[in-house]
Parts: structure tokens; sequence; C-alpha cells
């Protein structure tokens, strides 16, 4: 528990501080409104802590359609993003633009790959399609076993704990409060006379009970459980991933190398982040021999240089997952004034600008957007009971 006392009113109460819950208290802080964040462990002490950063609105995405749209759109924002949270706070986000190969490995791969190049062209991406040979000019290190890749320029990374950690410092600094080893136990509601639906009143806490209009469910995989208690249904599963890091002595890439079952991102200090595996349905943070042995093999392959690198350490996170495959941002039907913000999957650190800021929007002026509604939570059947 935190050791100052919680407050007993506040203007929004956001349950989860990780990247998504501190996205939305920052935009909601700039838009003059005062949110509290709870947090039940530490902030980004899940998902957003273990993500590799890598902000892949190409290399993610396979087809076009909202999803697309709306990583890009989130994308596009970081670079004057990166700049406001390091003024406010002092934190560098570690921002770099420096593109993305997609590599191929085999002739399948490469008629894929291809596809998507059309398409990314035709909505205005700078793409080129690369043979092996040329993909090897631009970075040398990269093995004869890559037969093509797709040179995305747009593409780019960051330090994903040093995102989450910037936007709620940058919310604190604009007027939110913080509250870590807090955790959210029940959301109040309450039938007002003559009002068509229920409206949401607060939340109860284990270190009390908070009023509030507004409640923004931002807990990860964990919203589910949250929601549940109050009659709503919102379907989310766990994806774990494994990663980890190496040091390497000498340059070895430039940009992040993204395959179809291993990525390698190149930090400052000449660390490498190598992720991840995909495994479903866990929610254990154990570190497996299985997992690790099976991305080093394949990051052997495309990249036979790695083998040369200082072992670092290794991690875990758990994706939350929708069935559909998009996340939940918007309001709730059936409870006036409650809203999600989870089920980011493998892009909540690239989609979490654009989160809070749609978020900000709905609550500070109402505003909805056409393009958004695909996101909202009423597209799944909401109500339990
Ligand atoms: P979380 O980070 O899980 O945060 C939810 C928080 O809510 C937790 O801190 C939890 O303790 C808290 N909470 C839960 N219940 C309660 C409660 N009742 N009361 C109070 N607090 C509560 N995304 C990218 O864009 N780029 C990447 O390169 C990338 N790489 C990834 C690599 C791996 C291995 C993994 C696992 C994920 C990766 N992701 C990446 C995905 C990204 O990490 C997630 O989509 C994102 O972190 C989800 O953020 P979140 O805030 O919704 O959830
Ligand atoms: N976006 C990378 C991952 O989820 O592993």
């Amino acid at each position: 528990m935190d050791y100052r006392p919680i407050p007993k009113q506040v203007d929004v109460v956001i349950v989860g501080g990780g990247v998504v819950g501190s996205a939305v208290a920052y935009y909601l802080a700039r838009r003059g409104l005062k949110p509290l964040l709870l947090e039940r462990n530490r902030l980004a002490g899940e998902a957003s802590g273990a993500a590799a950063g890598m902000l892949a609105a190409l290399a993610e995405m396979e087809e076009t359609g909202p999803l697309y749209e709306l990583a890009r759109r989130s994308r596009d924002l970081f670079p004057e993003l990166a700049v406001q949270l390091r003024e406010l706070t002092g934190i560098d986000i570690a921002l770099m633009r420096r593109g993305m190969l997609k590599v191929a490995q085999t002739p399948e791969q490469v008629d894929k790959l291809r596809a998507t190049v059309a398409f990314q062209r035709e909505s205005g991406e700078e793409v080129r399609w690369l043979d092996g040979q040329e993909a090897r000019e631009c970075e040398p290190a990269l093995s004869s076993d890559v037969i093509g890749a797709v040179d995305i320029a747009g593409d780019g990374q960051l330090s994903a704990p040093s995102l989450s950690l910037a936007f709620a410092q940058a919310a604190v600094a604009l007027g939110a409060e913080v509250y870590e080893h807090c955790e959210v136990l029940q959301l109040i509601t309450e039938q007002r006379p003559g009002v068509s639906r229920p409206r949401i009143v607060g939340v109860e806490t284990d270190a009390g009970t908070i009023t509030s209009e507004h409640v923004v469910v931002t807990s990860g995989v964990w919203s589910s459980r949250l929601l549940e208690r109050s009659g709503i249904r919102l379907p989310l599963y766990p994806v774990k991933g494994e990663l980890f890091s190496v040091i390497s002595h000498r340059p070895l890439i430039h940009r992040t190398i993204f395959a179809d079952s291993v990525y390698v991102v190149p930090k400052g200090g000449g660390r490498l982040i190598v992720g991840a595996t995909m495994v479903p349905h866990r929610f254990d943070r154990a570190v497996s021999y299985g997992g690790i042995s099976q991305l080093m093999q394949q990051a052997q392959k495309i990249l036979p240089g790695i083998v040369e690198t200082e072992w670092e350490r290794a991690w875990t996170g758990i994706r939350p997952q929708t069935p559909d495959g998009l996340p939940y941002i918007g309001p709730f039907e059936r409870y006036e004034g409650l809203y999600a913000a989870a089920g980011h999957f493998r892009n909540g650190i690239l989609l979490s600008p654009i989160t809070g800021q749609t978020i900000a929007n709905l609550i500070a002026s109402g505003t909805e957007e056409e393009e958004l509604k695909p996101f909202y939570p009423e597209r799944v059947q909401e109500v339990i009971t």
C-alpha cells in the first residue's frame, strides 16, 4: 500500500498502471482533468515493462483495416510525444527511427511479404522490396538464409519501460495522482431515478472507497476479472512471451530485424533484445529452456554473428489478447461513465498514445470518431447476467 491516504473523490479513476493506463492518465491530465491512476503492484511491472519496444505499425500488420490505420496514426505521434515527455520529466524514451527489415527465409514468405509491400505503398508508406543480396548490403550481418526483405523506413522503436514511466511522471507533472500497491477490488455503480441506464460512481479499493463519475479499466489481461464482478463480459486471454538480451561488443545490426518467428532489436550500448515466444493461455512468468533455445536457434539462423555476443538476461511478459484481435478502446453501453482500454496484444506500446488520446477525447469533450468505433467494447456481448 502507498503511504499516502488515497483521495476520496476524483475526476477519473484509471485502473492499472501499464503503458495504456499511464498514457490515458497523461492525455487526460493534458486536457486539464485530474485523473487518479491506481496500480496494484508497480507501474509497468507486467507486459509494459517486458516489451521489446518496437513501433511495428507495418512490420506487425499483415492486412489493411482499422487496426492498420490506428497503428500508423499512433506511430506518427511519437516524435512529438518524445519531446513533450522529455520536457516534462527529463526521461529520454530512446526513440530510434532507423526503420526495420522484415525478412523472408522461404519462397512462401517472399510471396506473402511482396503482397504486403503493395498495400503498404498504396497507403503512402515508404517501403521497398530487397532481394537477399540487397538486404545484406543494408545489414551485412544477415546470413544467406535471408532470401528477401521489406525495408520499412517508417517503423521505429523505443524503450518500453521508459515510455510507461515517462507517461506516468508526465501525468503527475500535469496534475494527475498515481498510487502504486493499491488494488481496485470492485466497481461501484448506481441506478438513478429517471435515467435509462445505471452509471459508474466510483471504485472499491484495498485502501478504501473512491468516488468518481468516470472509470477507465486499463488492467491488461486482468481487465476481464474486474469487470466480471460487475456483470460485464469482456473476453481477454493471456499470450505469454519470453525474450532475452545480449550485449554485442561490435556493431552487429543498425535496424530492427523482424522474421517470422524471431525479432532482434538493437538498443543503445550494444544491447540486442531477442524475442519473443507466443504461448497462449499461460499466466506464469517462468523463463523456459525450450523457449529461449528456440529463439536462440532462430536468431542464429538469420544473424550467425550473434553467437559472439555476451549473455545478459531473460524475462517474460503476458500479452492481453482479444478473440477478434482488435483492442477494446471506448465506452461501455451497460454503465454510463465506464470505459475500457485493454487487449492491445503485441502492440500496446505502439498503440499507447492513440489509445490515451481517444479515451481523453471521449471523457473530456465527448468527441467520438467514426474510425474508432470498431474498437468499442460494445462489439462483444457485454452483459453476463
Ligand atoms: P499491462 O502492462 O499488463 O498493465 C496492466 C496493469 O494493470 C498491470 O500493471 C497490473 O498489475 C494492473 N492491474 C491489473 N488488475 C488491477 C487491479 N484490479 N487494480 C489495479 N491494478 C491492476 N508492444 C509493442 O507495441 N511493441 C513491442 O515491441 C512489444 N513487444 C512485446 C514483447 C513481449 C514479450 C510482450 C509480452 C509484449 C510485447 N508488446 C509489445 C505488447 C505490449 O507489451 C502490451 O500490449 C502492453 O504492454 C499492454 O499494456 P497494458 O497497460 O494494457 O497492460
Ligand atoms: N510485438 C512483439 C511481441 O509482442 O512480441
